[in-house]
């Protein structure tokens, strides 16, 4: 299965990822996490880019993180699942909608667009949005803001608000979970939402 996770810069995406990762693993499955912009060479250049570099123009920032989920869709998600892995990524397209599509005014219906062409229609099964409130985060975090998170605590709302309404758009396959409490607990709740799609 494909797991993925989204929310707000600081939320505990990264954090939920690793412990699912662990969980599944410890269960016997074989698992790749990984995680976007990133997740390959190609990837992770593209990820400086896009998070060191000067103001890149709104397309430009879409079909640069839409390269980087393309190389990872056809290097490492697709051969993962075809071979019977599960896949635990950190961010995905979701991503995408909420701060191209959404924050950045580009529109879901074009981003989406975009992006179910450069992974070949490829969805989660399972995408994990991980609720904590833009202040809480940003608390959270205490290494040097990339490009992104400079943007500062508007944008930070907006993004927020753009998950909560992806999560009414995909509510099938979104699940919105209280991401306030402790790791431990937020990941056994995720692990049990999980365990219905195995
Ligand atoms: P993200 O990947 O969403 O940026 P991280 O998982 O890296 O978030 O977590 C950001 C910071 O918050 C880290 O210092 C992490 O240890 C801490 N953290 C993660 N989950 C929680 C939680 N449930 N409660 C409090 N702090 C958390
Ligand atoms: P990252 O450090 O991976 O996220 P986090 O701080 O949550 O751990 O930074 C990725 C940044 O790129 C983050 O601000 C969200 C943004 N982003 C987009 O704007 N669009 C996308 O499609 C993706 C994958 C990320």
């Amino acid at each position: 299965m494909f797991v993925t996770f989204e929310g707000v810069d600081g939320s505990g995406k990264s954090t939920q990822a690793r412990l699912l990762a662990e969980g599944l693993r410890a269960d016997g499955r074989e698992v790749v996490l990984t995680r976007e912009p990133g997740g390959t060479s190609l990837g992770e250049d593209v990820r400086d880019l896009l998070l060191h570099g000067e103001r890149i123009a709104p397309w430009a920032e879409a079909a640069l993180f839409a390269a980087a989920r393309a190389q990872l869709v056809d290097e490492v998600v697709r051969p993962a699942l075809a071979r019977g892995a599960d896949v635990v990524c950190d961010r995905y397209l979701d991503s995408s909608l909420a701060y191209q599509g959404i924050a950045r005014g580009l529109g879901v219906e074009r981003v989406l667009e975009l992006n179910l062409l450069v992974t070949s229609g490829l969805l989660p099964d399972r995408t994990f949005l991980i609720q904590v409130s833009p202040t809480e985060a940003a608390e959270r975090r205490h290494d040097e803001p990339d490009r992104i998170e400079r943007e500062g605590a508007a944008f930070a709302e907006e993004v927020d608000r753009a998950y909560r309404e992806l999560a009414r758009v995909f509510a099938q396959r979104v699940v919105v979970v209280d991401g306030t409490r402790n790791p431990q607990d937020i990941a056994e709740t995720i692990r049990g939402r999980v365990r219905d799609l195995s």
